[in-house]
Parts: C-alpha cells; structure tokens; sequence
C-alpha cells in the first residue's frame, strides 16, 4: 500500500525525464521546457484595489482572494434550491442499490416468486421517477444560475476595464482583454455555482458510500478505500504543478495568434494593398502551431494523469473482484450484497473521482485566472469619483513646467518641461515638426495622460484635483484620428452624452450644419439614422473628421481640443469648420487649442506655441512670429512675408 504514494510520486518525475522521444523531438523534454516557459510568465505587479491580494509572487491567485471571487459570483438564490435538488438525487441514487441486491436476494430465496420483489420493484421505479424530476429541475437551475453568474462576471470585468486610465491601454496586446472577457468569467462560473454542490455531492457520494459498503462488509470495505483514497491529493498536486501552469502559457499563446489575426482583420486594406496575405498568414500559422505545441504537452499531462488514475481504479475493481468472490464462497457474504457492494464501490469511486476533480479545477484556476484577477482588482490611476466639481468654469488652461515620459519608452520625454497658459475664450494654435510633442501635449490638457512632472491647470485648478467626468464635460476633443463607432450619425454625434442630458435631433443637426456635414449626411442612406461601419469606414477621412469636429461642439463645451481636426478637409470645408470653431468661440466663450500643421489653420488663432522636440520654442500672435526667426517663420513664411 505504502508503494502507491512512491509510485504517483514518480508521475511528475517521469514528466520530466528525457526519455521517450514523440514526433522526432523529445516531447517530455518538450514538455519541461514548456514548463518552464510557463513558469516565467511572471505577473507584473499592479496597483489593486485589494492590496497584495490580487497574485501572490509565484504568479497565482491567493486562496483567499480567490474564494471571495467565488462568492461575490455565486447566484444563491438558485445555487441553493438548485444544490437541494441535487444532494436528494444523490441520496435516491445511493438507496437503489441496497434495493436492487435485495431483489436479487429475494430471487434467490428458495420457493421465491414474482410477486414477492413487485414491491421493490415498484419502490425502484419510483426511485428512477424521482430522480429523473430532480435531475431535470436542479439542472435547469444550475444552468441558469451558471449564464447569469457568466454574465455578471463579464460586466463587472469590463466595468473594470472601462474605468483604467487610457495610458493602461497602450500597453495591451490587441485582442487580449476581449478574450479575457470571454473565457475567464465561465471558468470562474462554473466553480463558484457548482463548486460547493459539487463538493457536498462528491462527500456524499464518498461518505455514503464507504459507509454502506462498511455495513455490508468491513473487510472489503477497507480494501477499497485504502485503494482508492491516496490517490486524490496526491493527482490533484501533480495536475496543479503541470496542468495547471501550461493552461497560462497555452492562454498566452492562444492571445498571440488572436492578436495577430485581430490586427489583421481589423485593417483588411492595410494587408491587401501591401500584399501581406502570405506572410500575415504564415506568422498566424506559426502562432497557432505554437499553440498546438501546447496543447500537445497538457494534452500529453492531462492524459497521464487521467489514465493513472483510471489504471489505478480498475486494479482496485479487480482486486475486490477476487477477495468478494471469495468472501462469497465462504460464505461471509450473500451475491446480493456483494452486488450492492460493488455499486456502493463504485458511487464512492465516482465520489473521489469528483473530488479529485473538484480539487484539480480549483488548482488549475489559480494560475489560469491570474490575468482575471489582475484586470479586476486593477485600482485605475485615474479616479473616475470623487473630486471637486466647480459651479462654472470660466476655461482658463494652464501648463506648468509639465513633463511626461511614455511608460517603456527608454527615449527622451515626449514632452519637457513645457509652461503655458491659455487665457480663457483664448484660441491658442500649436504648431511643430512631426513628433515635437502636439498631440501629447493635447492629451495632457484633455487628461488622457497625466504629467509625469508639473502640472496641469484648469482656472488655477490641478485637473488631478477634479472630478473627471466634470472635467470630461467641459472639454471637447478631437483626436488626430477621430474614432467613431458603428453607430448611426446621430448616436456617434451624441456619443458619451450622460443619459439625462442627450442633446435632442435639432441639436445634432446644428452641429452638423455647423462644421458643413449636413449635406453629405442628408444624402446618406438614412440620413441621421444610417450606421457607419465599424470606425466609421463607410465615411471618407474628411467626413469622419466632420462628424467628430461635430461630436465635439455639440456639447457646448468651454474647452475645445482639435488636434488636425480639419487635416483632411479641402479649404473650402476647413473655412466652414473654422467659422463654428470662431462662432463657438465668441458666442459661448470658448478656449480651444489647435494642433495643426495647414497656416489658414493658424491664421484663426490669437496666439501660436512652438513646439520642437518636446519643449516650447516660442509664444507669440501669428504676426510676431512670422517677424522672428524660428521654426514658424522657416516653415509658414519661408519668403519672409508677414501674415
Ligand atoms: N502612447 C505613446 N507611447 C509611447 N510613445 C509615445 C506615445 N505617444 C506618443 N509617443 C511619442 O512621443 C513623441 C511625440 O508624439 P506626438 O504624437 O505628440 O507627436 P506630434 O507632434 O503630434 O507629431 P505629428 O505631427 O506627427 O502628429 C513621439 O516620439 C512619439 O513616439
Ligand atoms: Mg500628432
């Protein structure tokens, strides 16, 4: 007996021996080195809202923080109807045999007949009724239970997501947090609804049945729990140091092929004109064999695992074949009981396999949900509550000596060391050389970034000090590449409006016809109401441009960001953008910056800031300017003529 826990001892061992070679390749060396693959995807530490909680140093979930999760998932409700429902089956399914070795025995009898085991019989029947009633409702309510825990999970992992500061979005692999969101919360489900049915069926199972088999033969009894009872710890170790450590590297190679396959599809035009089918598809081929090479070793350790465990059971069933058989003949124990004494063997059987399985899914899903963990517990740098909301705001912006270095970017500052300030109602134009720091010094102001060093000011305010929804309301942005989303002309121009304050169709119109857009959306197919593909690919560049120069005034917002709003526009359609932008300006007092590189952009400013690799060059009204030399009299005025 004491040579099974050496024997399963040598399992890991021989996973990690060199010695049989599998498609020309050692593939249990393969499987080490896999191993340790997985071993070094270290999770990086973050910030978390449960401090210290989120990933231990060996990169997997503390048990604590893992259990919480569970329970915060767990639909009570109908767990625990649903959990009844299902120990009664297990209780039904645990009388049967008694009452089927009975029939048998009675059988036996001499001068025995029919009439004598109708009875049980029917009681049997009944039995299976019941059973097949309580397996209906408890599985409807677990499945229920199971898609709204799914459900929820999905949504409070992408309410986290949503609140992270931009910058975290820079450093993500593109497809990864979408599949996140997808897999993770139905492994997690499943534990938290099941689990502890699942562990009470199983010790029900395990209990019950050694109990029965101990009432009809201690003997025997002993000779299968002795057999079969090491084995769960110990396959539940081995599966967690094995299984459990490929399932994040199989993740991780999975994220990599639908990264790749993500990006491509999400720029078809990109891949067609650079004729990048071939290679696109060779490096997605390569990706996913990478992933097949994976679940080729978890395929390889879930197999032995499962296999041992089953090798080992069915030597158990012949080894109380043989000692039950003799116990028969001697007499110490009647066929019928011995019958029921093997179903009771193989309810407790079936009881340790779901234990070990129970034990197995809550090792694996430790270091498989690390990335879960760490989405969801992920404190944001940027608080979206709390904060000052000022009565007004009057929109004077104000940077001062703002620096800010890109995470991972070993260069120089995008920006340094940067002070200015924009009076309020004041139109300030930023120009530069291509990768000066504008649209990074636009961001600083819109608060997607914050200052690595210094400040970043709205009427003498630190924008940190803010209430960031308050501080969003106030500013209008358009980024250099606006996004739209496939939503109608309408919903894009309105996107992100507060549900109480959706500015009306009238509203929207105005602003169309402001920035010159109404025309070109009148002739669209449903006009207000048409969608606009994903990005809004079904617009040009300068229609795209149009529509969120109008998503930006429609708010009435005191700031106005435009970073190359109109870079796409011919003059005629810029001058009318540039007429709301002024109109904007005088009628409702409002500051805008614009980054822009066209000189009839400049020309509507009051003053222009230079910006040359990341510092401010100069200050000064287009007029002053273009009478010093510098960067802007080189480029806009080259002949030495003034504005
Ligand atoms: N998210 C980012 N992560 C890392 N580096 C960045 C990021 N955004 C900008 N940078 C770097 O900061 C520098 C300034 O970029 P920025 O986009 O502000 O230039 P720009 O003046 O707007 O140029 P352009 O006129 O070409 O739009 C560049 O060197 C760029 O590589
Ligand atoms: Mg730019």
């Amino acid at each position: 007996m004491a040579a099974l826990p050496r024997l399963l001892a040598l399992v890991p061992l021989m996973a990690e021996s060199h010695a049989i070679e599998f498609h020309g390749a050692g593939w249990l060396a393969q499987q080490r080195i896999m191993l340790e693959r997985a071993r070094s995807l270290q999770p990086t530490p973050v910030a978390t809202k449960d401090r210290g909680t989120a990933a231990n140093n060996d990169g997997v979930v503390p048990w604590p923080r893992l259990l919480r999760e569970l329970r915060t998932a767990q639909q009570l409700s109908l767990v625990l109807p649903a959990s009844s429902l299902s120990l009664a089956l297990t209780a039904t399914e645990l009388l049967a045999p008694k009452l089927r070795g009975a029939c048998f025995d009675a059988v036996l009898q001499p001068g025995a007949t029919f009439e004598l085991i109708r009875p049980k019989l029917t009681l049997l029947a009944l039995l299976a009724l019941i059973a097949w009633l309580l397996n209906i409702s408890s599985s409807i309510l677990f499945a229920q239970a199971r898609w709204t825990t799914a459900m929820a999970a999905r949504v409070r992992l992408m309410a986290s997501v949503l609140e992270q500061e931009p910058a975290f979005f820079d450093a993500q692999p593109p497809g990864e947090l979408n599949s996140r969101l997808l897999s993770e919360p139905e492994r997690l489900e499943s534990l938290a609804n099941r689990g502890p049915e699942r562990a009470l069926n199983a010790l029900l199972s395990v209990g019950g049945g050694a109990a029965l088999m101990f009432a009809l033969d201690w003997r025997l009894a002993l000779v299968a729990v002795a057999l079969r009872a090491p084995l769960i710890g110990q396959l539940a170790a081995i599966a967690g140091r094995t299984v459990g450590l490929l399932n994040v590297l199989q993740q991780r190679t999975l994220d990599q092929a639908n990264a790749l396959a993500t990006e491509a599809l999400a720029q078809p035009h990109a891949v067609a004109v650079h004729a990048a089918r071939g290679s696109i598809l060779d490096s997605y081929a390569r990706r996913v064999e990478e992933y097949i090479d994976v679940i080729r070793a978890t395929l390889l350790a879930e197999t032995t695992l499962r296999f041992t465990r089953l090798g080992v059971d069915s030597l158990t069933s012949l080894a109380l074949l043989g000692f039950g058989l003799r116990r028969v003949l001697d007499c110490s124990i009647s066929l019928g009981a011995l019958f029921a004494f093997y179903a009771y063997a193989d309810r407790f059987a079936d009881g340790c396999q779901k234990l070990q399985e129970l034990l197995y899914d809550l090792v694996t899903i430790r270091p498989a949900c690390q990335r879960y963990f760490e989405l969801i517990d992920r404190q944001s740098r940027m608080a979206h509550t709390g904060g000052e909301r000022p009565a007004s705001c009057e929109g004077e912006l104000e940077l001062v000596d703002a620096s800010i270095s890109f995470p991972g970017c070993d260069a120089d500052a995008a920006l340094r060391h940067v002070s200015i300030t924009v009076r309020a109602g004041e139109t300030l134009a930023v120009v530069g050389p291509s990768g000066a720091g504008k649209s990074t010094l636009l961001k600083l102001l819109a608060r997607l970034y914050d200052p690595s060093d210094g400040a970043v000011r709205l009427d003498g305010r630190d924008v940190r000090a803010l209430n960031l929804e308050w501080f969003r309301r106030q500013t209008g942005y358009v980024a250099q590449q606006p996004s739209l989303f496939d939503f109608s002309v309408a919903d894009n121009v309105r996107f992100g409006a507060a549900a109480g304050a959706l500015p009306a169709d009238a509203d929207v119109q105005a602003a169309l016809e402001a920035v010159g857009a109404a025309d070109f959306v009148s002739r669209l197919p449903h006009g207000l109401a048409t969608r606009l593909g994903e990005g809004g690919r079904r617009l040009s560049g300068g229609q795209r441009q149009r529509i969120a120069c109008a998503r930006a005034l429609v708010h009435y917002p005191r700031i106005l960001l435009w970073d190359e709003a109109t870079s796409a526009l011919d003059d005629g359609s810029e001058r009318q953008v540039h007429a709301a932008l002024r109109a904007a300006a005088t009628g409702r007092k409002c500051t805008a910056v614009l980054v822009t590189h066209r000189l009839s952009s400049v020309l509507c400013a009051d003053r222009v800031a230079v910006l040359r690799d990341g510092r401010l060059e100069a200050v000064g009204t287009p007029a002053e300017l273009a009478g010093r030399p510098g960067w802007f009299r080189d480029n806009f005025y080259p002949g030495g003529e003034t504005p």
